[in-house]
């Protein structure tokens, strides 16, 4: 029998990494309960509603989602399906099953995650009719894969990988019919400052590489120079959690450089303040009204401090470096 191998820091620190995946998941959980968003899936994934988190932190919750879904469906419009997308950190998103209800599913959907988590997802799609029946019944022949540590089908793919070995992500998303002559929209909310610059730079630059038609919506921290920003990175530290790629989180400007030094033709970044007087305010008003906050300032900090970033490359001339908020 192979010898196991000793748990190293390196194993305990990224295991606090995956274990963001549960708290962005509860999170959206509670605030979908309290009718921030409607999500008809999360459920699945995260049976309780669980503890109640503050108003702040909701909002903050659905500036994200809204947000990133803004400009993720007008991708999807503007390329009217023919496209590819790539959720980078997908941990247990639920976009494929939003998408399939909306008519807006891309011609394929990969998720990259660690093994683990992919495991973890796998598990619930595969004992969750509700999950798993909209996969089978979209595939057309009998080759689909869904063992416990890969999901193969036609329009969805879920891939275990470590983001930090590019060459491994490469090979393992070709093998599953990854098509870089597709619009490709790749995501990663709240992953790449788990990484060091250089390992984000890599990942950042193979995309902009291997995909001649493609944009990229990064959603993390920002501004992280003050005391907030301080205190954010002492509260995960003590979680065993490190921000390795905090210093890309500087300001808007050094998210941007981070694409247009890898190979991207456009990049423009936003603070969460801005996205959020930018979202339809009918909507918003809506929000505001379901819970009193008591702490608008801590909100207008919360939201300084991250952002969305997006890049882009256009070789087929779809106007890609129109979309915006
Ligand atoms: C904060 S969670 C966000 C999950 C999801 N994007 C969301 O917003 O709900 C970060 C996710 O990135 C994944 N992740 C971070 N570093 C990774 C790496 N090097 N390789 C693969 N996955 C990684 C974690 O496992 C986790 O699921």
């Amino acid at each position: 029998m192979a010898a196991r191998k000793p748990f190293t820091d390196s194993d305990a620190a990224d295991e606090a990494v995956r274990t963001t995946c549960d708290d962005a998941t509860t999170c959206k959980r509670f605030a979908t309960s309290q009718g921030y968003w409607k999500d008809l899936y999360i459920h699945y994934f995260v049976r309780n509603v669980g503890e109640r988190k503050a108003p702040e932190i909701n909002r903050g919750y659905y500036a994200r989602v809204k947000g990133v879904n803004l400009l993720l469906d007008e991708f999807i419009k503007k390329t009217e399906c023919k496209c590819q997308i790539i959720n980078l950190g997908a941990g247990l998103d639920t976009t494929f099953w939003r998408l399939k209800d909306e008519n807006l599913l891309p011609q394929k959907l990969f998720e990259v995650d660690f093994p683990v988590v992919v495991a973890k997802k796998i598990h619930y799609i595969k004992t969750k009719p509700p999950l798993s029946k909209p996969i089978i019944d979209m595939h057309s022949t009998d080759s689909l894969l869904l063992d416990a540590h890969n999901l193969d089908s036609d329009r969805y793919c879920i891939v275990g990988a470590d983001l930090r070995d590019v060459s491994s992500l490469d090979e393992k998303l070709k093998k599953f019919h990854l098509n870089p002559e597709l619009p490709t929209l790749l995501l990663s909310e709240c992953v790449l400052v788990y990484m060091t610059p250089s390992q984000s730079s890599n990942l950042v630059h193979w995309a902009a590489e291997t995909f001649p038609t493609a944009m990229f919506i990064n959603y993390e921290q920002v501004n992280m120079s003050d005391r907030f920003g301080q205190v954010m990175i002492e509260n995960l530290q003590r979680r065993q959690c490190t921000l390795a790629g905090v210093e890309v989180c500087q300001s808007l400007d050094s998210q941007k450089k981070r694409f247009l030094r890898t190979g991207w033709e456009h990049a423009d970044a936003l603070d969460m303040i801005t996205v959020y007087s930018m979202l339809p305010q009918h909507d918003v008003a809506r929000i505001e009204h379901l819970e009193f906050l008591d702490e608008r300032e801590l909100l207008q900090q919360l939201l300084q401090h991250y952002c969305i970033c997006w890049a882009s490359k256009d070789k087929l001339n779809l106007g890609l470096s129109k979309l915006a908020f």
